[in-house]
């Protein structure tokens, strides 16, 4: 079948390593087909393309994490991606051995993905197909980001760094939806006046100084940002983070972090029940995942282009299908 895939690794060269092409993934016994119509792209891919998180003996791998899409008897689905391992009990995302597809198991990039039972979620039909695919992965981070690891409440005020990120944009809708007070950070001015548009109550440059200190900052970009998350927080204020694009080894500031009582909630993905709760929430809110654009298979190496160089606001859709491949790439 077709599909996006890695075939080799490089660090500072993460597109030179992709392939478009056909790979015939044996599933394992008992997991269920699933005819993707739309999958979404992420940070993620990027990574694995860079060769972290993807060791080099699992290759070729199919890519991508998220997915909506058909069951052979017709039921519509979206794919829950986290995997646990086969005697893990308890909460799937505390597993040291659980994976994420496109780690150890074929990713979403293709016109089908294998998954357990479990893992599937049925998709409510008030969604589209573009805008199921972007829950998986980020809309499932920020919602347990929000709501779990920060533990906001109505009134309260949010800091999300890095605005145009397909977690952030995630943050900014949810965040504001739930009745908190949205402030963000972008690096462009274009991206902080999409980020008001989007429903933030004010956007600042990255690192510019605050009206006044904040409830949590919700922390995905890493060194580039980290101080200034610290520095953003109220005395017993929460950082919740879930990822380091710009590198994941900032100063950490210990002396901040103790005598101004901060907590620092390191969080991933989220349960198969959150993905419902997120699912629930934008169905009964009305808001919808901001999509960038739609493209087909060939347009993946594009699209993951724009994503390394910054130059997305939201997320970017794949359809792997015969709906993709009328596409123009
Ligand atoms: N742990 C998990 O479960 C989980 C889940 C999802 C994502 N993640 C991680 O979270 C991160 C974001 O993922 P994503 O898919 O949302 O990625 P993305 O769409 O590529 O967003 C990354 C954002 O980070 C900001 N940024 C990047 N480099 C920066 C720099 N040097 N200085 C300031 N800001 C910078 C940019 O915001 P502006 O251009 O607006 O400044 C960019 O839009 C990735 O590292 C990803 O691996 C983790």
């Amino acid at each position: 079948m077709r599909c996006a895939l890695v075939r080799s690794q490089d660090p500072d060269d993460p597109l030179a390593g992709l392939e478009i092409g056909e790979l015939n993934p044996q599933p394992p016994a008992g997991w269920v087909p699933v005819t993707v119509r739309a999958a979404s792209l992420n940070h993620h891919d990027l990574w694995s393309l860079r060769g972290i998180g993807l060791p080099a003996d699992r290759l070729p791998m199919i890519l991508g994490t998220d997915a909506a899409g058909v069951l052979d008897d017709g039921s519509e689905v979206v794919v829950h991606s986290v995997i646990p391992s086969p005697t893990w009990h308890g909460e799937e995302t505390l597993d040291p051995r659980r994976t994420l597809l496109s780690e150890k198991h074929p990713g979403t990039l293709a016109e089908r993905v294998w998954v357990p039972a479990r893992n599937l979620v049925p998709k409510d039909p008030a969604l589209s197909w573009a805008e199921a695919s972007c829950l998986p992965t980020a809309y499932l981070t920020a919602y347990r980001m929000l709501f779990d690891a920060a533990g906001l409440r109505p009134g309260q005020t949010v800091l999300v760094q890095g605005a145009g990120g397909g977690v952030a944009t995630a943050a900014i809708l949810l965040a504001r939806a739930a009745g908190l007070r949205v402030w963000c950070t972008s690096r462009t001015e274009a991206k902080r006046s999409r980020a008001v548009e989007l429903g933030a109550h004010q956007a600042f440059e990255t690192g510019a100084r605050l009206p006044e200190q904040v409830d949590a900052v919700l922390e995905t970009v890493g060194e580039a940002t980290w101080s200034h998350s610290l520095k953003a927080l109220r005395p017993g204020g929460t950082v919740a983070v879930a990822g380091a694009t710009s590198g994941a080894m900032p100063p950490a500031d210990l002396g901040r972090v103790f005598f101004r009582s901060l907590r620092i909630a390191g969080t991933t993905m989220g349960t198969r029940e959150q993905l419902v709760a997120v699912q629930q929430m934008l169905v009964a809110t009305g808001v919808r995942p901001l999509v960038d654009s739609v493209v087909p298979l060939d347009g993946v190496r594009d699209a993951l282009a724009r994503m390394a160089g910054g130059d997305v606001v939201g997320k970017i859709v794949v359809e792997p299908g015969e709906a993709g491949a009328g596409r123009a790439a």
